[in-house]
């Protein structure tokens, strides 16, 4: 291992370092020993690169990719990186912050049940997907568990070479499905806790904390039973003012479960600028139910408070030894992030020309912007990729950079600077 290490180039910058790092992989493949000296390379990469570092060069990797079609001003773009899917709206929780049912809601996300596609209509829609060259789809919702169907559709998925991500509450994680959960090799799961079990469950309205801790255990009792490294297990924590000084007491708690902690902050917008956005891209008919309009009270964090309770953060995290991810660094960050709505951390996007969201219905949007582009039930996905709606997404994003919902939104994150400096010349 260390004469590869030895071999790596020096100072030749990101994008020369992802590369060589994935050559040495394919080198380690055709000595044999696949997938143990593989993931033991993978890990030891780990140890030595910050995972900041590594998440940076895959953005440029993704970045030069779409380039060419970026440039082109087609609205084309090469076949996606990675799906959303949206399995069901219904959920058990109802945390205050969500945009299904949050607090600021006037009422509830009314998830049609009845109108949600069938376990064979999405196996078909994963045949589609993967004909249009997708690896990688990530399960959501509502909360994907409350599908009984959920683990049958991922297995079909999974058998497709696709790599899954399951993005839970954790609720509903039983002994039985996350045996399941090993036995069928998803690939990643992050499970939602936003801070000790007191605010956790104020925040989601539900006292789900216990079972999501308790989900931890069985998958990491049942990786143990298995010996393998799947699914690599993170806990995710939305940063608000309900949580504003708890946040330092979850990596103790990431810590003694094991697993990757990673803090997001609010997302948010206002009805206006949804609806600006919407006009903008060029929208007929608002189909989706999502409303990110959260609530001042829960948003507008003490800046202080955050300050110094992200410091404590990071000292904990150090003192333990504990794989974090924080996207705020500065007191200057925490104030533009919660007190200026319409300041963006990049000054464009190129989200749409790497993935899509696909809702319970059948409904497939570029991203949070409520435009709907197709059905997968009317016409094939790779056609909708690259269809009509689609372009035309694309091309006004692409000449106006930025919607005005964007500034808040989750796709915005640090790592993906280099966007900023992709050229916006051409048509
Ligand atoms: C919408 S939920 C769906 C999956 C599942 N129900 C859950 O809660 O994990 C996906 C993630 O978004 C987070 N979330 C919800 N509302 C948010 C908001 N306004 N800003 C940032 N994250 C939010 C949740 O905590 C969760 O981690
Ligand atoms: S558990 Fe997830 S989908 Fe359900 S209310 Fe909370 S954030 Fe929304
Ligand atoms: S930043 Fe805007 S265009 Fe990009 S994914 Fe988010 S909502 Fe869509």
């Amino acid at each position: 291992m260390n004469l590869i290490f030895s071999r790596l180039p020096a100072g030749k910058g990101l994008l020369n370092l992802y590369k060589s790092l994935s050559d040495h992989c394919l080198l380690l493949k055709v000595q044999g020993n696949i997938m143990s000296v593989n993931n033991k390379f993978k890990k030891a990469v780990k140890q030595i690169v910050p995972q900041s570092l590594i998440n940076q060069g895959r953005c440029a990797i993704e970045a030069a990719k779409i380039l060419p079609y970026y440039v082109s001003g087609s609205g084309k773009a090469p076949p996606p990186e990675s799906v959303t899917i949206d399995i069901t709206f219904k959920c058990n929780c109802r945390c205050i912050m969500c945009a299904l049912y949050g607090d600021h809601r006037e009422s509830w996300c009314e998830s049609s049940v009845d109108k949600e596609l069938t376990t064979q209509q999405w196996k078909d829609v994963i045949d589609q997907l993967k004909y249009a060259g997708i690896n990688s789809i990530c399960f959501t919702g509502g909360e994907p568990m409350i599908r009984k169907d959920l683990l049958d559709i991922i297995e079909y998925a999974i058998n497709k070479n696709i790599s899954i991500n399951i993005l839970t509450s954790g609720g509903l994680l039983s002994q039985e499905i996350s045996k399941k959960i090993v036995e069928i090799g998803v690939d990643d799961i992050s499970i939602s806790i936003d801070g000790p079990k007191e605010i956790h469950n104020i925040i989601r309205r539900t006292s789900v904390f216990d079972a999501a801790v308790k989900g931890i255990q069985y998958i990491q009792n049942e990786k143990k039973r298995y010996n393998t490294e799947k699914p690599s297990i993170s806990i995710a924590c939305t940063i608000q003012k309900l949580n504003e000084n708890h946040l330092h007491e979850l990596v103790a708690i990431a810590n003694s479960l094991q697993v990757h902690l990673s803090f997001s902050p609010l997302f948010y917008t206002s009805h206006e600028n949804e609806n600006r956005s919407f006009k903008l891209a060029g929208g007929d008919d608002a189909t989706k139910d999502e409303d990110q309009n959260v609530l001042d009270t829960h948003r507008l964090v003490n800046v202080e408070i955050l300050t110094n309770e992200l410091n404590l953060v990071r000292k904990e995290a150090d003192r333990l030894n504990q794989s974090i991810y924080l996207p705020l660094e500065s007191k200057e960050d925490i104030e533009s992030r919660f007190y200026k709505p319409d300041h963006s951390i990049l000054n464009k996007c190129l989200g749409p020309w790497l993935g899509s969201r696909i809702d319970p219905y059948g409904n497939v949007y570029p991203c949070s912007v409520n435009m709907k582009c197709g059905n997968v039930l009317e016409t094939d996905f790779g056609e909708i990729w690259n269809g009509p709606r689609y372009l035309k997404f694309r091309k006004t994003l692409k000449k106006i950079k930025l919607f005005p919902r964007c500034a808040k939104c989750c796709t915005l994150t640090p790592e993906k600077k280099v966007w900023d400096y992709i050229p916006c010349v051409g048509p």
